[in-house]
């Protein structure tokens, strides 16, 4: 543990921008983040809790301190007649804990392999892929604040979950360094493959009997072949969430594309792909010579290389005026902008 000053944070966010934080630290301990949090330079600066990096963008040098989380290990804590309760570490690796629990049989994470990121991150905007999220499969975490470092453990019920939404996004936003998160896996799966790509996939196996290892596999499958490997070209994926609109509005788009995708919502609201309503637009596949729209998935923008975070927001705020005009719908950020 040691603080840093001027450090790059290029290796530090999926998007691959290169920005520079003002004060930065790795925490491998509980310990050795309490200690962190006592320091003048924590106290007095605005602080950002940075796990995998996969879910922001920056635009500007952060005048703050960093503190990257690397708390690892992963535990089977309790189980009963039905679920394993696992609890992992905030710093794991995403995908490794689902490949873990996939390895052991521990059911429930398999529809959200390959998702980028840490557990710390995973329940902070709720992540969720293939009809699937952490709130379906969340028991409890603890955290600490950052002011006064007691320790607190949030029930599901607390955290106010919602799509891509959590307490910690909002009403908690930048009070707790969450530390572990338990989870409640089953026994026996119940395997959600509803989502068609998915059943494609299986399909193609010839499977006699479908297993959670068959689904992560058809699941990694879909992802590979849509979404970016930051390794190979930045991004943060989504970056815009779903829009939630009116049926009327939808109602209005069919009359010009009467297939417009939609997943209901309740009797007045519908949820429209955002990737499709920007693929509509004709910004797919866009370039701006260091950044663009994903070819294969349009609500995904990249980096090419070079691109600065100011950029990638103007194509975010030019996409967004014109789905504003083209459909009467607004469009939200999925990804956090600092
Ligand atoms: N579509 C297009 N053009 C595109 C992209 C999508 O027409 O460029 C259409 C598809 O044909 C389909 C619909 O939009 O009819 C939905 O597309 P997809 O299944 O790819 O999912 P998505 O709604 O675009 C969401 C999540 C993803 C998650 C997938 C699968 C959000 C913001 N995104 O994307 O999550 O993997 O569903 O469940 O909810 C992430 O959050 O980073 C992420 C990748």
């Amino acid at each position: 543990m040691q603080l840093l000053s001027n450090q790059s944070l290029r290796a530090f966010n999926t998007f691959g921008i290169d920005c520079v934080a003002r004060h930065f630290a790795e925490f491998n301990t509980e310990e050795d983040l309490t200690s962190l949090l006592d320091t003048p330079e924590v106290k007095k600066n605005k602080r950002l809790i940075l796990g995998g990096g996969s879910n922001l963008l920056f635009t500007q040098p952060f005048d703050g301190v960093v503190l990257k989380n690397n708390l690892q290990g992963i535990e089977l804590i309790e189980e009963d007649n039905d679920h394993y309760y696992v609890r992992a570490q905030a710093g794991e690796n995403w995908h490794s804990f689902v490949m873990h629990c996939i390895d052991r049989n521990y059911a429930g994470v398999e529809n959200l392999s390959l998702i980028p990121g840490c557990v710390g991150a995973s329940p902070m905007q709720n992540i969720g892929a293939y009809g699937v999220e952490i709130k379906d499969v969340f028991h409890r975490l603890e955290a600490i604040h950052i002011e006064d470092k007691h320790k607190h453990t949030f029930e599901l019920a607390e955290c106010s979950f919602g799509y891509r939404e959590s307490i910690f996004k909002n009403k908690e936003k930048n009070n707790w360094v969450i530390t572990n998160v338990t989870f409640k896996l089953d026994k026996r799966a119940r395997l959600k493959t509803g989502y068609g790509a998915i059943e494609e996939e299986l399909d193609k196996m010839h499977l006699d009997q479908i297993t959670i290892k068959d689904v992560s596999k058809a699941v990694i499958q879909i992802r590979s072949s849509k979404l970016p490997d930051p390794k190979i070209l930045g991004n943060a994926g989504s970056f815009f969430k779903n829009p939630v609109v009116p049926i009327d509005v939808y109602q209005s788009i069919q009359k010009e594309w009467p297939t417009a995708p939609a997943y209901p919502i309740s009797e007045h609201e519908v949820k429209v792909p955002a990737g499709w309503l920007i693929e509509q637009a004709g910004w797919k596949g866009k370039k701006r010579i260091t950044h663009g729209v994903h070819d294969k998935q349009a609500l995904v923008l990249v980096n090419f290389g070079d691109a600065r975070g100011q950029e990638i927001l103007q194509l975010s705020t030019d996409i967004i005026a014109d789905i504003q005009s083209k459909f009467n719908i607004t469009l939200e950020r999925e990804v956090n902008i600092y």
